[in-house]
């Protein structure tokens, strides 16, 4: 891991960002695709830190952007549809909703389009630093829409397992959607290639194509931190929790979902919890 700046004007905010999380600040004349292959650095470019990865031919940075046009085409194309449905959304009242694993912030931001309150955590200090400069823009934004959305969007830049819920004012669904391995015979998106990799440079592991048996241990690991994070999550003072899986995934491990929706390429497990209508 390591900070470069795009160019000479994003230095002293690359060199800021270094110091914050006490990694190498690279060389700003050092290209991405001059590195070592399959690492991933952060690059500001105009003043904004994405992800960006090393080697060659690799695609350009991501970041998250919340006036980005996808967001708001997702919407238009029903993409909130069966998400509302899974977390129990009512015109008269939107659930408020813990997103236990933010990610690139847009299941979240779907969510509080629909009008719910929506506190986010992100374990991952980068992926934190994105989605907070993220938030900071788009709240500073003159678009009333985008001001509104976001205004119900709360980041907590740690484990979820270490929030106090009775600390947020209720939850009523956490929201659950963990890493799945990728797919190796698909093409996966580029934002979530990147967010695998970031994640394991962050655990100092490389993670090459051709190492299956670690690839394999990784596969073992993750599945028991989704379950321990669904059994947490199913013990917390809510109604419901939900778990993003795709479509045809295996459940996380543990008891069986209460029902499950299934969309074209995603499917939704329900767990109700037992407190159920207690809030
Ligand atoms: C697949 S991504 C989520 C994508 C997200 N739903 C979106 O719409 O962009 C999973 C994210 O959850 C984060 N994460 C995993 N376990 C977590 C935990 N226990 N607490 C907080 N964040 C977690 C990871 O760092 C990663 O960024």
């Amino acid at each position: 891991m390591g900070v470069i700046a795009g160019s000479t004007s994003d230095e002293e905010r690359a060199a800021q960002i270094a110091r914050r999380f006490d990694v190498p600040l690279l060389d700003s004349m050092c290209s991405p695709r001059g590195l070592p292959e399959r690492r991933a650095v952060v690059q500001v470019i105009d003043g904004i830190p994405g992800i960006q990865l090393t080697g060659r031919d690799v695609p350009g940075a991501v970041t998250i952007d919340f006036a980005d046009k996808s967001l708001a085409h997702r919407r238009r194309a029903g993409h909130n549809e069966l998400l509302g449905k899974a977390v129990g959304w009512k015109q008269a009242r939107a659930p408020r909703v813990l997103d236990a694993t933010g990610g690139y912030g847009r299941d979240a931001f779907l969510l509080a389009d629909l009008g719910c309150t929506v506190d986010v955590c992100e374990r991952d200090p980068i992926m934190g630093l994105l989605f907070q400069e993220a938030l900071s823009r788009g709240l500073a934004s003159t678009d009333e829409w985008l001001v509104s959305v976001l205004a119900r969007i709360r980041l907590h830049n740690e484990d979820a397992q270490t929030l106090d819920l009775s600390a947020l004012g209720g939850v009523d669904v956490i929201y659950l959607d963990p890493m799945f391995p990728l797919d190796r015979r698909a093409a996966p998106a580029k934002e979530m290639q990147i967010l695998h990799l970031l994640l394991a440079s962050e655990d100092r592991e490389p993670v090459a194509e051709s190492e299956d048996a670690l690839a394999g241990d990784h596969d073992h690991t993750r599945e028991q931190q989704d379950a321990a994070l669904l059994a947490w999550a199913r013990a917390q003072e809510v109604q419901r929790v939900v778990v993003k899986r795709p479509r045809r995934a295996p459940e996380i491990g543990g008891p069986a979902p209460g029902h499950s929706l299934t969309g074209k390429a995603v499917r939704f497990d329900v767990y109700p919890v037992s407190r159920e209508g207690s809030n």
